[in-house]
């Protein structure tokens, strides 16, 4: 009998085919445009056409001001950005997978250089320890977000939202991982407002609901809204965003009572116990709420995916599906598979068309 991987699951209005999902890759290659190049549209696709039940694009920027961390990145506001993306949609729809547009606001994380603005922006005027790897240089003290700020970057997910479905996505994710704005707003270790955003885990949750309630009335009920989530940041890498479970769980609780489809959890390996348990984040997560959930970390080969969905109704990978084609077919035939050398995913923001 075929393990639960490969059986069909209900999310939201869609039937995936399967349990297997391309997790969102930021790939750096659009142009001036603010497109991806064509072989990275094409990549979507043939992940959905061989096998995938779900795919991700990469963090599409939301704003026009102070979004965006990385040079390459994609937008999807205008008429010329909406159209290079219905293709995809519809091929990946006709692949018989589900699309999701994933976007993001870096904070902190932004990149003066790409961005209109010139100015970066956060929950508080604190900049990551480390240096921003892509320049060797320390990253920018951001301005403190005012109430402009907030409604203005509200603002910015909503637009993009809507150039998502006008592009023909089967749904959205709100990117609240990784240490990029939202999850800026949700972590003590970078927000230390003292209004109504900050300080009690109430209040640091309140930019991510606003985003929220903000984007689901410009998706339709019929579409898919997910929320990304991560105890861990690209940068200062090794801190725990979260003081403790008790916290992260308020907020998988809090984020329940949302208007969304699924809860995505990005880690870095789905088996590590997390907060001094003996628990891993897709275990702990799931205590926390009904809502359908994502993991992702690791995942290689067949058994680590049986595994990872043990907690969790989805496994995403990003690694072992950028690196091989066949990753699906792979998986579904118990092939002996290769765990990745983290340096092998640099090939995706290379000019080198992906297999
Ligand atoms: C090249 C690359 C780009 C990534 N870009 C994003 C991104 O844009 N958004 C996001 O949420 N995660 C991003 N990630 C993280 C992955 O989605 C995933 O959480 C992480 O790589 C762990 O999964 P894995 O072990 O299967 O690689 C990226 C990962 C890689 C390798």
């Amino acid at each position: 009998m075929e393990h639960t991987l490969f059986s069909p699951f209900q999310l939201g209005s869609y039937t995936l085919r399967n349990r297997i999902g391309v997790a969102p890759m930021t790939r750096m290659s659009s142009r001036a445009d603010s497109v991806p190049r064509q072989d990275v549209l094409d990549f979507l696709v043939r992940r959905a056409e061989k096998g995938a039940a779900l795919v991700y694009t990469e963090a599409i920027v939301t704003d026009y001001e102070s979004a965006q961390g990385y040079p390459g990145q994609a937008r999807l506001t205008t008429q010329r950005q909406i159209e290079a993306w219905k293709p995809v949609t519809d091929a990946i729809r006709r692949a018989g997978a589900v699309s999701v547009m994933q976007m993001f606001h870096c904070g902190r994380m932004a990149w003066p250089e790409v961005n209109p603005a010139g100015r970066v922006i956060a929950p508080s005027p604190s900049a990551p320890k480390q240096d921003n790897p892509l320049t060797g240089q320390p990253y920018s003290v951001p301005d403190e977000m005012t109430q402009f700020d907030i409604k203005h970057v509200i603002n910015g997910f909503a637009e993009t939202a809507k150039g998502a479905v006008e592009a023909g996505f089967d749904g959205i994710e709100i990117h609240g991982a990784h240490g990029y704005l939202i999850s800026q707003f949700l972590s003590s270790y970078s927000n230390q407002r003292t209004d109504a955003y900050g300080g009690s885990v109430e209040n640091r949750y309140r930019f991510a609901h606003e985003v929220i309630q903000a984007v689901r009335p410009v998706v339709p009920e019929d579409r898919l809204l997910t929320f990304r989530i991560s105890n861990w940041g690209v940068a200062d890498m090794a801190v725990s965003l979260f003081n403790d479970r008790d916290e992260y769980q308020e907020v998988i609780r809090r984020l329940s009572g949302e208007p969304i489809d699924a809860i995505s959890v990005s880690t870095y390996d789905y088996a590590e116990k997390a907060f001094g348990t003996d628990r891993n984040m897709a275990r702990l997560t799931r205590e926390a709420t009904p809502l359908s959930l994502m993991i992702c970390g690791r995942i290689y080969d067949r058994r680590s995916a049986e595994e990872a969905l043990q907690d969790a109704d989805i496994v995403l990978s990003a690694k072992s599906i950028l690196l091989n084609p066949d990753w699906v077919a792979d998986v579904r035939t118990g092939s002996a598979l290769p765990l990745y050398r983290s340096e092998e995913a640099n090939v995706a923001y290379t000019p080198e068309p992906l297999p």
